[in-house]
C-alpha cells in the first residue's frame, strides 16, 4: 500500500486500532444499536430468531460490500444476538490447512467463526472449509507417501460468517455453501449523521446537528471514515473553539484536511484529473489508472471507485472507466464538446 493511502484520512481500510474490539467503544453490540443497512438487519433478525427457536446453528453468512461499512461489527453482533462465542480471523492469516483445522476443532456448538477477506484464503485451506461447512467434519492428512494417514474429525455445528469486498472473486463452491448472502451498501448522509452523533456521545464530544451533517456528508458513505473524521475535527474544535463541533468548525477543519464538500480528498481528485488530462476522460483500463496514480488496481477498485461511481463521477463501461460530466463540473474543468464519443461516455 502506498504511503499516500496509509496516511489517508479517508482510507476506509481497517487499522489495527479499529480492529481491536476492546479498544473500539464505538462498535454497536446489538442489532438495535446498529444504524442503517435496514434490509440486511431485518433479514438477519428473522434468521437469527428462527435459528434460536429451532436451537440450531445459524446458516453460514456471507457479508460483502466496500470496506469500512461494518462487516466485522455485524459479525460480532450476530454472535451476541445468538448468545454464542465468536472467533475472528482473516483469509491471509490462515496460512496452512492445519491452522484452520485447529480453529475449527476449537469451536463449541453454535459458535461463530468470522473470516474477514475470505476471498484471500489459499486453495488448500479453502478445501478444508468445504466439508467443514457442509457436513461439519474435516479430513486431515498427516505424513507423506506411504506414511500418510488420514483422519476424519467431526466438528460441532458452527456458523461461518465470511466477509469480502469482492464477492466476484470467491470460487463457486465456496460461494454456494453460504445459505445467507447479504450485501452492505454505502450509508446515506442522514444515517451517517446519526452514527456521528452516537459516536460523539460515547466519546464525550459536543456536536450540533449541522456539525454532524457536515462531517457525515463528507465521509463518502462510510462509518469508519465518519468516526475517524469526527476525532480529527474534535482536535480542531479543541484548539480553535471550546471543543464544541459546529457547522463552521467542521467545515473549516475538513477544508484544512483537504476533504472537499463531497468527501473527495487529494487522491480522488488526482485520479479524476489524471483521467481527464492524460486520457481525455477515458475510457481507460483499471491497470492504467492504477499505475498512473501509483496505487494497486485492487485498491483503486475497492477504495476509490465505489464512492466515485456512487456519486456519479465515474462510470464503468465495457471499454474502461470514464469520467462523467458531473465530475468535470465539480473539478471546475470544462467538459469536452458533445461529439459522439463524449455522448457515449456521458
Ligand atoms: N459504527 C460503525 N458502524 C455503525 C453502524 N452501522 N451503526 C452504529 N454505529 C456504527
Amino acid at each position: 500500500m502506498s504511503n499516500d493511502l496509509e496516511n489517508r484520512l479517508l482510507d476506509p481500510q481497517e487499522t489495527v486500532y479499529d480492529s481491536v474490539e476492546a479498544d473500539n467503544p464505538l462498535r454497536p453490540l446489538c442489532l438495535n444499536e446498529y444504524i442503517g443497512q435496514n434490509k440486511v438487519k431485518d433479514n438477519l433478525s428473522v434468521f437469527i430468531k428462527a435459528a434460536k427457536i429451532r436451537r440450531e446453528a445459524l446458516d453460514h453468512v456471507l457479508l460483502y460490500g466496500p470496506p469500512g461499512l461494518g462487516k466485522t461489527t455485524l459479525s460480532v453482533i450476530i454472535s451476541k444476538e445468538l448468545g454464542v462465542n465468536i472467533k475472528i480471523t482473516s483469509g491471509p492469516a490462515i496460512e496452512r490447512p492445519g491452522d484452520l483445522a485447529a480453529i475449527l476443532t476449537s469451536l463449541k456448538r453454535g459458535d461463530v467463526l468470522f473470516i474477514d477477506e475470505i476471498h484471500r484464503l489459499s486453495r488448500s485451506v479453502e478445501e478444508i472449509l468445504y466439508p467443514a461447512m457442509e457436513d461439519f467434519s474435516i479430513d486431515i492428512v498427516t505424513g507423506k507417501g506411504q506414511m500418510a494417514t488420514s483422519y476424519h474429525l467431526p466438528l460441532e455445528k458452527f456458523t461461518l460468517v465470511g466477509a469480502t469486498t469482492r464477492a466476484g472473486q470467491l470460487t463457486a463452491p465456496l460461494r454456494d455453501r453460504f445459505g445467507v448472502v447479504l450485501r452492505l451498501e454505502l450509508y446515506s448522509p442522514e444515517e451517517l449523521s446519526i452514527i456521528v452523533k452516537r459516536s460523539a456521545g460515547i466519546l464525550g464530544i459536543l456536536i450540533d446537528e449541522e456539525g454532524a451533517l457536515e462531517i457525515s456528508s463528507r465521509s463518502r458513505g462510510t462509518p469508519r471514515i465518519a468516526n475517524r473524521m469526527l476525532k480529527r475535527v474534535r482536535d480542531f474544535a479543541q484548539i480553535i473553539n471550546d471543543g464544541r463541533i459546529t457547522f463552521e468548525i467542521a467545515k473549516n477543519a475538513l477544508n484544512k484536511l483537504e476533504v472537499d464538500e463531497l468527501g473527495l480528498d487529494s487522491n480522488d481528485r488526482k485520479l479524476l484529473e489524471t483521467l481527464i488530462r492524460s486520457y481525455s476522460g477515458g475510457p481507460v483500463g483499471l491497470e492504467t489508472i492504477a499505475s498512473s496514480i501509483g496505487e494497486e488496481a485492487i485498491t483503486v477498485e475497492d477504495v476509490y471507485e465505489p464512492y466515485l461511481i456512487q456519486i456519479g463521477f465515474l462510470s464503468r463501461t465495457s471499454r474502461g472507466r470514464c469520467v462523467t460530466k458531473a465530475a468535470y463540473t465539480h473539478l471546475g474543468i470544462s467538459a469536452p464538446n458533445n461529439n459522439t464519443e463524449d455522448q457515449m461516455k456521458f
